[in-house]
């Protein structure tokens, strides 16, 4: 399973980089704007120090929603760095982009996708990545990793080559559920990855064997 940083956060990024365990950046407007990103040249400037940091596929999402519109961004995205994904929000016209998009070689993400035929119409349209959003599904009361496992099934029943980029992760769970699912990508914030590291056995295992060492070796 590839692990994917859901920050527009620089430091975030650098830190989860040199963990080595990171293999991607997604970004959406929202973030973009929590990190105080403004204006078309900054945006793209932001999104090229990424590419810099992390040798990953990084999404970036288009902020039209008419067909043409998405093109247009997406090629001028697609041209900052090989590893721009063009992410394109699950509505009829995105999936014209997707199509289109795919179609020149550019790779995408469709976004946004909360359903298990969203997710069928993303991989029809050659989408590279769907983006199921699981927590915000939970916030409703509605299992987010049923969905993972409805779309895990159709794709590996279909043949479909969409990698399934489990997203809006709320917790370690959510990341582990995903990849016994089959999930490829999980998304989330650096804080959620770490919280995977911890076990109190762990901790007090450590803690006994260092101390065992000291008292052998006073
Ligand atoms: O980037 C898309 C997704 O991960 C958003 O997550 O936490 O805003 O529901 P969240």
């Amino acid at each position: 399973m590839k692990f994917f940083l859901d920050t527009a956060n620089l430091a975030q990024i650098r830190e989860a980089n040199d963990l080595g365990i990171l293999d991607g950046v997604t970004t959406n407007p929202s973030l973009m704007a929590k990190e105080g990103i403004k204006g078309q040249d900054n945006v793209m400037k932001h999104y090229k120090t990424i590419c810099e940091i992390v040798k990953g596929d990084v999404s970036a999402e288009v902020i039209s929603t008419d067909f043409e519109g998405m093109i247009r961004e997406g090629e001028n995205l697609a041209a900052l760095d090989e590893n721009i994904v063009v992410k394109i929000p699950m509505i009829k016209d995105g999936i014209k982009a997707i199509k289109h998009l795919t179609s020149m070689g550019i790779k995408t993400n469709c976004t946004l996708v909360f359903s298990a035929g969203q997710a069928l119409l993303a991989a029809k349209a050659g989408a590279t990545y769907v983006s199921p959003f699981i927590g915000r599904l939970d916030d409703i009361s509605q299992d987010g990793m049923v969905l993972i496992a409805e779309i895990a099934q159709i794709y590996a029943v279909q043949g479909f080559q969409t990698q399934i980029l489990a997203a809006s992760i709320r917790n370690p769970l959510h990341i582990i559920k995903s990849a016994q699912m089959g999930a490829q990508v999980a998304t989330c914030g650096l804080d959620t990855i770490l919280q995977l590291l911890k076990h109190p056995l762990t901790d007090s295992g450590l803690e006994k064997f260092l101390a065992d060492h000291a008292k052998a070796n006073a």
